[in-house]
């Protein structure tokens, strides 16, 4: 149980961290003041959405700000400690010491805290798979850490059983982006071909398996292609079947016609998910940086005083129930 326990952590972490870094907003920067057409990163690793009604995603700001272990202890901080320690952190962003934090030393934070989160995830994983640090870890070995569980079962078990069926769907997703991530083809994965497979966002050779399985998420349907309502099922269900949809729905809706369908035949096929999905020139942590200082800036001088930041220390570290804890929470039953 102990196996199947850190398993479970760690596809969380697989799947949460992946879609928290990995799917840029695309329209971040045309539509800054909150209206952003949904992407698929708000996904957690049950497939179940949060999307927060095309509104800018607040726990996305205090992961993209702190990193996402960082904001989860800053979740659990009373208010002025959670100030106190951000006025901190705004000191060390300030590179010059002029007093002001500007769009590129924020960017610059951005990118740092992501590498950082990435990097002790890698580490800790790492260790988890790899405990004699090993030059590499084979898929046999991984596959029994993460899904032996599986062998232990027989089949009408396993199809009985919802949390069995996923992870055998998870199974074949993590063999399908092993052999993607395995360059040498000797089906072991070194540390940095490990990187990959677990951080798929920042490699391109990466790209094309995460779009794969950004259509297959949303595809219920399985023909290939996603239609206007598999778009909108992925962010929005309706709680009572005859409901009338929210405005935020309905203007995804225009949204699908009007930005995603580019040929307008009423779906969406493969290259425009990823146009969608991963727009060419997109820079995640710079989208960030002027969504903070956009939030901010007070006095619309494009650069933050510590005083500005922490007016808006609920942007920056706001403390929210995290989805990510609760998803943890969720399954400790485990
Ligand atoms: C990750 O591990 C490497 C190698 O052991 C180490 O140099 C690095 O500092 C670690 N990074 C973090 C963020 O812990
Ligand atoms: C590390 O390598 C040794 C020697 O090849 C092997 O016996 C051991 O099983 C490996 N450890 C893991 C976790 O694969």
């Amino acid at each position: 149980m102990v196996v199947l326990r850190l398993s479970f952590a760690l596809l969380l972490l697989l799947n949460v961290v992946f879609l928290a870094y990995g799917i840029p907003k695309p329209d971040d920067e045309e539509n800054i003041d909150g209206d952003i057409p949904h992407s698929p990163l708000d996904h957690d690793s049950d497939g179940e959405k949060h999307f927060e009604g095309g509104h800018h995603n607040k726990q996305y700001d205090h992961e993209a700000f702190l990193g996402e272990d960082e904001a989860k202890s800053f979740d659990q901080l009373p208010p002025e400690e959670s100030k106190r320690r951000l006025g901190l952190i705004v000191d060390r962003i300030d590179d010059d010491k002029d007093g002001f934090v500007t769009l590129s030393e924020l960017k610059r934070w951005i990118e740092y805290t992501q590498r950082r989160y990435i990097d002790e995830d890698v580490n800790r994983t790492w260790k988890m798979h790899n405990p004699d640090n090993n030059d590499t870890i084979s898929w046999e070995v991984y596959r029994d850490n993460v899904y032996g569980f599986l062998d232990t079962m027989d089949k009408e078990e396993i199809e009985n059983d919802e949390h069995s069926m996923s992870f055998k769907r998870l199974l074949k997703r993590d063999r399908r982006r092993w052999g993607v991530a395995d360059k040498d083809l000797d089906d072991k994965l070194t540390r940095e071909e490990f990187t990959a497979f677990l951080h798929p966002e920042d490699h391109p050779t990466m790209k094309d398996v995460v779009l794969t399985e950004t259509i297959e998420d949303i595809d219920t349907d399985g023909d290939g292609k996603i239609s206007v309502d598999e778009y909108i099922a992925d962010m929005y269900r309706n709680s009572e079947p005859n409901d009338e949809e929210p405005e935020w729905v309905k203007s995804e809706r225009e949204g699908f016609a009007k930005f995603r369908d580019i040929n307008g035949d009423g779906f969406l096929d493969r290259e425009e998910v990823r146009t969608w999905i991963v727009p060419k020139d997109f820079d995640h942590a710079e989208s960030e940086a002027k969504h903070l200082v956009f939030e901010a800036d007070t006095d619309d001088d494009e650069k933050l005083t510590k005083e500005e930041i922490l007016e808006k220390y609920d942007v920056f570290v706001g403390s929210q129930a995290t989805d990510f804890g609760e998803a943890l929470a969720r399954h400790d039953e485990f």
